[in-house]
């Protein structure tokens, strides 16, 4: 069976082929960063244009990838959303169409299980059950997975997500958009004994979060560190980094061994966005060796949107013959 799978939740125009012998054979991808940049943000009607403008190319750049033509898809899967309306649209409008001229299935996809399995297309591949750490821009949810279509939430932020988290402290930080890979980036270089930032929610009793505080309390910092007469030099503002994604690691790393003890379970499969964050996989993987349970990622390059977690979500959601189709999106959507 040969997927084509379609992302334009966001900002991002994602495309790729997914083989259920043969794996992923094709995948393209075009972030819109630099024109939403001049912004400060995403701009959905800039976004929606974009989408329109690179979905058909980047899906004959794969067709023409993997050697295959329309002829041989037997789905198209599409992001339903949740997402920008407009932007949802576009690959709803292009998935529906070619199903409908090819004669073959479509199949809309909920973007965070997209997210959600994308762990699924590395090696090895962990098997389920397992629990989830869902860290993306619009989500931060713990998980418990136990197999396609069958997820239950656990605990999950009360405010903004993690994501979210990284690019509105960015922002008051002055780093260009969009600021998270960047204040992560910094991080690494700044000195984590020189500042200490609270961990919100860290010993409450459930599976919950909660960033918008962090944020906060980064901007008290940086004022009290102004009223002192302190320069806000490199090193400054890289501890600076390094002290709010020490904090929001933690409760990450915490929240997660909390959500194991719960379930019983003995993997952890990370996924979003912010799984691309260096800190938190070191921090992972050292917690796995001491509590001995597993943990799995995407490939770096799938932590964030793109079109193979969707042909994957799409094609797992029609061998499990749960495959709901037809011509909507759902730009708010709850994923259980
Ligand atoms: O999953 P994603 O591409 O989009 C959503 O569905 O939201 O996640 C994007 C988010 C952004 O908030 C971005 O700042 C964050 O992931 N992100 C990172 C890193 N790379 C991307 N946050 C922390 N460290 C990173 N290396
Ligand atoms: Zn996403």
């Amino acid at each position: 069976m040969l997927v084509l799978g379609i992302e334009s939740s966001c900002d991002e125009t994602g495309v790729a082929l997914y083989d259920t012998d043969a794996g992923l054979v094709a995948h393209h991808l075009h972030t819109q960063m630099a024109m939403h940049a001049e912004y400060g943000g995403v701009v959905p009607e800039l976004a929606s244009r974009d989408h329109i403008r690179r979905v058909v190319p980047l899906a004959r750049a794969c067709l023409a990838d993997a050697g295959r033509s329309l002829a041989d898809l037997s789905a198209i899967a599409f992001t339903e959303g949740p997402g920008l309306g407009g932007a949802l649209l576009v690959g709803a409008s292009v998935a529906n169409s070619l199903a409908f001229g090819l004669g073959i299935p479509v199949i809309g996809v909920h973007h965070l299980e997209g997210h959600l399995l994308s762990p699924l297309l590395a090696t090895p591949r962990p098997a389920f059950p397992f629990v989830a750490l869902l860290v993306s821009g619009g989500h931060t949810q713990l998980m418990a997975v136990r197999g396609i279509g069958d997820y239950e939430i656990l605990g999950e932020t009360l405010d903004d997500a993690a994501g979210e988290a990284f690019d509105k402290t960015a922002k008051l930080l002055g780093l260009d958009y969009p600021g998270g890979p960047t204040l992560s980036r910094l991080a690494m270089r700044g000195d984590p004994a020189r500042f200490t930032l609270p961990r919100p929610m860290l010993n409450s009793p459930d599976l919950d979060m909660s960033f918008s505080g962090l944020k906060t309390a980064v901007l008290t910092l940086v004022k009290s560190l102004e009223a002192d007469g302190q320069p806000m030099d490199d090193a400054t503002r890289d501890a600076v980094c390094r002290a709010f994604q020490e904090a929001i690691v933690d409760v990450l790393v915490k929240k997660s061994l909390k959500a194991l003890k719960q379930t019983g379970m003995k993997r952890l499969v990370v996924a979003g966005g912010v799984g691309a964050n260096l800190q938190l996989r070191a921090a992972l993987d050292d917690a796995a060796k001491r509590r001995r349970f597993e943990v799995f990622y995407p490939p770096i390059a799938l932590c964030t949107d793109n079109g193979a977690m969707i042909a994957f979500a799409g094609a797992m959601r029609l061998a499990h013959a749960r495959a709901p189709g037809g011509y909507t999106v759902k730009p708010r959507w709850d994923l259980s």
